[in-house]
């Protein structure tokens, strides 16, 4: 199945994915658009990881389609499948770094064996790539070695490894202080930018959410029960979706709060 009239660099329609019998997502349809900085959105536990996962190959639907650039990602011969997916970079929820390999070797992993370049071209790829995330003089490190934030640029400097055209995130800013969490939402909306990459970001952080964020979808038990402008789900109908983004209000007030109980 070939939608070649689609405009979308990623479709995916009627999505229903399940682990054995329990079904984890539902009639999952949306859109995204070459070039923009895409999020999901959702409580924990609620599929986002498992989405992601089919979107790029990992699992299976149990039913539905998912189009990269109007191709079928999972109606397509093995071979083209892979040629799918190398337009993907992809940092994973867990997705350390090899502990016992230093920066060079983490990030030129996939270089090493996903292409045949030889030995001494890979050293300038990594070179450039530790300079779009902001690096510099790490190259000989472990991973131990490094901040938690530089850690996460290591990583998606090696999602960039490849010049995908898509990057998918699970949590960028997971585990990050908020000047580190702030930098990475910078990165991202300058990778974006300038080399017009595509991405696709799983956060629960309304910071990086509402600054670089164009469009959102949030899911709810296996749903997407809001889809737009993040910006503007704090007045959504949905109060699951509501209370959400009116979460870091809320605990403002509570701190404020406590504060004058405490004095
Ligand atoms: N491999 C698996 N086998 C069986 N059940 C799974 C598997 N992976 C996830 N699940 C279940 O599927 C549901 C969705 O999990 P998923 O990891 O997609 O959630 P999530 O939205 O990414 O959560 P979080 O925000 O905590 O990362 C959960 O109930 C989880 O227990
Ligand atoms: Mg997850």
């Amino acid at each position: 199945m070939n939608e070649i009239q689609n405009p979308h660099i990623i479709k995916v329609k009627k999505l229903f994915a399940r682990y054995d019998k329990k079904i984890i997502l539902e009639n999952i349809d949306f859109e995204i658009n070459a070039g923009e900085i895409f999020m999901i959105i959702g409580g924990s536990g609620c599929g986002k990881t498992t989405l992601l996962n089919h979107m790029i190959g990992l699992l299976s639907p149990s039913s539905g389609n998912v189009f990269i650039e109007g191709e079928d990602l999972f109606g397509v011969s093995e071979e083209k499948q892979l040629s799918i997916l190398r337009k993907f970079g992809v940092l994973f929820q867990n997705g350390a770094l090899f502990a016992s390999i230093n920066v060079l070797a983490n990030i030129g992993l996939p270089l090493k064996e996903l292409t045949k370049l030889p030995e001494e071209a890979i050293l300038p790829i990594v070179q450039i790539k530790l300079k779009m995330v902001g690096l510099d003089n790490v190259l000989t490190l472990l991973p131990a070695e490094l901040s938690g934030g530089m850690r996460k640029r290591v990583a998606v400097a090696r999602a960039m490894a490849l010049d995908p055209k898509i990057i998918f995130l699970d949590e960028p800013t997971s585990g990050l202080d908020p000047v580190s969490a702030g930098e990475m939402d910078t990165l991202i909306d300058n990778l974006s930018k300038i080399l017009g990459i595509t991405f696709v970001i799983i956060s629960h952080d309304l910071i990086s959410i509402k600054k670089i964020a164009k469009r959102a979808i949030f899911l709810h038990q296996g749903q997407i029960v809001a889809e737009g402008n993040p910006k503007e789900f704090n007045k959504h109908h949905n109060l699951i979706v509501k209370n959400f983004f009116n979460r870091e209000q809320e605990e403002e007030e509570e701190e404020e709060e406590q504060e004058e109980v405490e004095l």
